[in-house]
């Protein structure tokens, strides 16, 4: 587990934006029986007797953390659970597969994988399946509590596939910090930031998704984290709203399924070649 933990808001009444870049943000107080949780110590969360008004709360069911927006306290809260699919998706061995996903990560050796927007790790652990090394990083410490904790459980469990377990790593920090330090070649970066949510839609999103967004708001700096992992890394894969524009105009190609779309950014001068090629 990473070292560094967001300030938080002093006592769990006060409710404000946060720090790191966040627009919109909401508070969050983890329930007073938490106070000793290690993750609620360790990220710095405050603790309140009945939540805090106007917070979201941190809690926990069938042991792991789970989180609840404001007002909704009687509701089933959010969690991390792995697998996070019923039909995993194929391995990587077997060609790039289906999973528009991994197929975007294509079949050039890639190194590891760096996701900057673990969020609730489904899509880390996917490409973590799919036989690639995964980093995640989640920045939010309330996200990261809840991520950590899903993971954990289902480790204990047994729940997790041995080889994808040793592939795959949480973190809690920054992004742009890992870009920042980023030296090698045929990395990957993976991004899949909050957007808000379209005017006109169908179908409602997934409650996880409605969750974050109600938690997170609209992050302004993602464009600054795209082109910076485009000068960085091999390929960058940026998931995308099947409607809205490409954060970066230039993308190399892009994958769509009817709901989204995946826009790859190809740097060949961040690419080692094979023996053979
Ligand atoms: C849409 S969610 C990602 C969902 C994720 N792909 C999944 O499978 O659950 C976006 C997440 O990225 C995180 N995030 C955004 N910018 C970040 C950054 N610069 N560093 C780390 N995390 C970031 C947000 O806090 C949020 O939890």
């Amino acid at each position: 587990m990473s070292s560094r933990s967001e300030q938080r808001g002093g006592s769990g009444a006060t409710c404000g934006a946060r720090s790191m870049g966040l627009r919109g943000a909401a508070c969050v107080v983890a329930d007073s029986a938490l106070r000793e949780h290690p993750l609620v110590r360790e990220l710095g969360i405050p603790t309140a007797e009945q939540g805090a008004d106007g917070a979201f709360l941190l809690g926990e069911h069938e042991q792991a953390l789970d989180l609840r927006p404001p007002g909704e306290h009687d509701r089933r809260g959010i969690q991390a659970r792995f697998p996070p699919d019923a039909n995993p998706p194929e391995n990587r061995s077997s060609g790039a597969g289906r999973n528009p996903l991994v197929r975007a990560f294509g079949k050039k050796p890639i190194e590891e994988i760096l996701d900057l927007t673990a969020g609730l790790g489904g899509d880390a652990y996917r490409l973590a399946h799919a036989g690639h090394r995964v980093r995640a990083f989640e920045r939010d410490a309330a996200v990261y509590a809840v991520l950590i904790s899903g993971w954990e459980r289902a480790r204990n469990r047994g729940s997790i596939p041995p080889a994808v377990a040793l592939r795959l790593s949480f973190s809690h920090g920054d992004g742009a910090d890992q870009i920042a330090s980023l030296d090698g070649m045929n990395i990957g970066i993976y991004l899949d930031p909050m957007y808000p949510s379209p005017r006109h839609r169908s179908a409602k999103p997934r409650r996880e998704l409605q969750v974050l967004r109600a938690l997170l708001g609209g992050q302004g700096d993602a464009a600054n984290l795209v082109e910076r992992a485009c000068e960085k890394a091999a390929r960058v894969v940026v998931k995308r709203p099947h409607h809205a524009d490409p954060i970066v105009s230039g993308a190399s190609f892009e994958i769509e399924t009817k709901l989204l779309r995946f826009d790859v950014y190809v740097n060949p001068m961040r690419m080692k070649a094979s023996p053979g090629e």
